[in-house]
């Protein structure tokens, strides 16, 4: 029955880690899925695909309508595998530049565009699945999930985020300085959170951890045990 199904979705629990590029974000979710048996929305992700597609169909990144289209109608796979999976964008393989910081950059200035995030919204949505759900964004507490059973905001120095980064990039063997990544951080952040819709900012009731200084195993621990101290599990 549809009520049926949709009041279990709506009921499934949403874990909202929202925060800026580095902070951790990313990696923490995948470890919280994994452990929890829940399912996992890596919305960058779904913003990172529509400029693909927008660069694909030489879309214009002025061209709201178009781009507005293209959010509505990705038509994207994502394939469980080793690590993050594989990722199909009409028939495709779009893994190996979907982390790139070009298509980062691509992501950033779509993302800023209105009709672009709502046409995401309900595809964002369907990820709330029973058992449960690891959200990874910008706006997962604010504007996706304002419901969430849990929303933490992750951040971390522009210095070490921009570092992470780097030592990300030179793993997948992309050429990068790191100058360069600070200020493409700052100005991505900055985009983010200057933004007129959905700007990167903490929803008044999320758990503020600032992973400066602090590894990966620290930051999902502390978070499995604000999960376990709200009885979430
Ligand atoms: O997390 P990421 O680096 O893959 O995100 C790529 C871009 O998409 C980033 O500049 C911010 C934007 N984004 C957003 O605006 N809202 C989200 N929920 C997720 C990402």
């Amino acid at each position: 029955m549809i009520t049926g199904k949709k009041k279990k979705q709506e009921d499934a629990p949403v874990l909202a880690v929202d925060g800026p590029s580095g902070s951790g974000k990313g990696t923490v979710c995948r470890l919280l899925a994994r452990e929890l048996g829940w399912n996992l929305l890596d919305s960058g992700a779904l913003y990172r695909l529509v400029g693909i597609a927008a660069r694909n169909h030489r879309v214009g990144l002025d061209n709201h309508a178009a781009l507005e289209v293209l959010a509505g109608h990705l038509d994207v796979q994502f394939q469980p595998g080793d690590d993050e999976g594989r990722v199909i964008l009409e028939g495709e393989d779009v893994g190996p530049i979907l982390r790139s910081e070009e298509v980062g950059a691509l992501a950033s200035e779509v993302a800023a565009v209105p009709a672009v995030r709502s046409a995401l919204l309900t595809r964002q949505r369907a990820f709330r699945i029973p058992p449960g759900l690891v959200a990874d964004g910008r706006d997962m507490g604010t504007v996706v999930f304002p419901d969430a059973t849990l929303k933490v905001f992750l951040t971390a120095s522009a210095g070490e985020r921009a570092e992470r980064r780097y030592k990300q990039l030179k793993d997948k063997g992309e050429a990068v300085s790191l100058p360069r990544l600070v200020e493409d951080i700052e100005a991505r952040d900055r985009r983010d959170s200057e933004r007129a819709v959905a700007p990167l900012r903490p929803a008044p009731d999320a758990v503020l951890l600032d992973t400066t200084g602090m590894g990966i195993t620290e930051v999902f621990l502390r978070l499995m045990a604000e999960v376990r101290e709200r009885g979430i599990i």
